[in-house]
């Protein structure tokens, strides 16, 4: 992170009272920005270091004079339905907070015109089943789920206002991130670590065989910030997707079993489903690695040692 860059920018977070925009806007505030959330729900835990904006992006009318009336420089678009499940439960609602929301932004920032920089965040689920393995940002969209194809809408219109409008956009395909302060304490971490600090043991849903993505939230971050920063100074990138993910996968029951060691338990899993349908799930980081400059910073040892830390230290402040 160039810190020069952000030093007295306004920065408006849409979702960033979700899980990755409490991350995001800590490192906002400690690089010196002028910090705004747009989000339905408020902020975690009351602060005067940001102003919240309760405002749905389902109006584009109120979110064009949200950014006519704050003036910003930048806007980072996390503001969605994240949930894979709730996704499938509710698709009215996966496209309303996918692709309506994502439009609006796109629409209000055309129409603002003033924004030097914006990330719309997509999803390693639009990649879906391929062939091979991993997959690099130019590899075919195939995600068929709910949650995947309203990812993908947004992911495609963010490309087509780039590309069309010149809107200096760029798209952070991100996977998996864990870190503490998860308000979906159904994440497979931070169940995980939950579940071992209670002395319990932890429940997989699925097979465990799947090979997934898990990235520590603070590289998730950077590589956001990272890709801001460069979207502002390359015209070339406006349009363009990379994906924010690990060096390489794990096995869910591999992830699983290395959490309870950490957290010093000895926990067999409960499997729910031993025989269920697997995807393995590998995408490859090097266009982000040549472009922005951006790695992650965090083994996955040291970024689940920091989670569980987090997590203990609320448990123990519980007690
Ligand atoms: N967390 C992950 O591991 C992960 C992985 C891949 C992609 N993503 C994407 O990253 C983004 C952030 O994920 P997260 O885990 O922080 O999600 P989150 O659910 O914790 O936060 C999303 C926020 O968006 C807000 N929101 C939803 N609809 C809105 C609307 N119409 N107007 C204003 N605010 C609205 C919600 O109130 C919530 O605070 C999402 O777009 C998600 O699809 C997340």
């Amino acid at each position: 992170m160039n810190k020069e860059f952000w030093q007295s920018k306004i920065v408006l977070v849409t979702g960033g009272s979700g899980f990755v925009g409490r991350w995001l806007v800590r490192s906002l505030l400690s690089a010196g920005c002028q910090v705004h959330v747009l989000d339905l729900a408020p902020p975690s835990a009351a602060t005067v270091e940001y102003s919240y904006h309760q405002v749905t992006l389902l109006d584009l009318t109120a979110t064009e004079k949200v950014l006519e009336h704050l003036q910003p420089d930048v806007l980072i678009h996390l503001a969605g339905q994240a949930g894979v499940s709730a996704c499938h439960a509710r698709p009215v609602e996966a496209f309303e907070s996918n692709v309506v929301s994502t439009f609006n932004v796109l629409e209000a920032s055309r129409r603002y015109g003033n924004l030097k920089s914006l990330v719309a965040v997509s999803s390693n689920h639009i990649y879906g089943d391929q062939k091979t393995l991993p997959s690099s940002e130019d590899a075919p969209l195939n995600g068929a789920g709910i949650y995947a194809a309203s990812k993908l809408c947004g992911d495609v219109m963010a490309r087509a206002y780039g590309k069309t409008y010149h809107l200096p956009v760029s798209i952070a395909r991100i996977t998996n991130s864990f870190g503490g302060d998860d308000p979906h304490a159904a994440h497979i971490v931070t169940a995980t670590i939950l579940a071992a600090l209670n002395g319990e043991p932890p429940v997989i849903k699925q097979s465990g065989r799947d090979l997934k993505g898990y990235l520590y939230v603070k590289d998730t971050v950077n590589g956001l910030l990272m890709l801001a920063e460069q979207t502002a100074a390359l015209p070339e990138l406006h349009g363009e997707a990379f994906n924010l993910v690990p060096d390489e996968p794990i096995s869910v029951l591999s992830l699983v079993r290395k959490i309870n060691s950490l957290a010093g338990r000895n926990l067999e899993p409960r499997i729910s489903q031993p025989s269920a349908d697997f995807e393995d799930e590998h995408l490859d980081n090097s266009q982000a690695k040549r472009l922005l400059g951006w790695t992650p910073e965090y083994s996955l040892d040291e970024g689940l040692n920091e989670t569980i830390d987090w997590y203990r230290s609320i448990t123990s402040a519980l007690v």
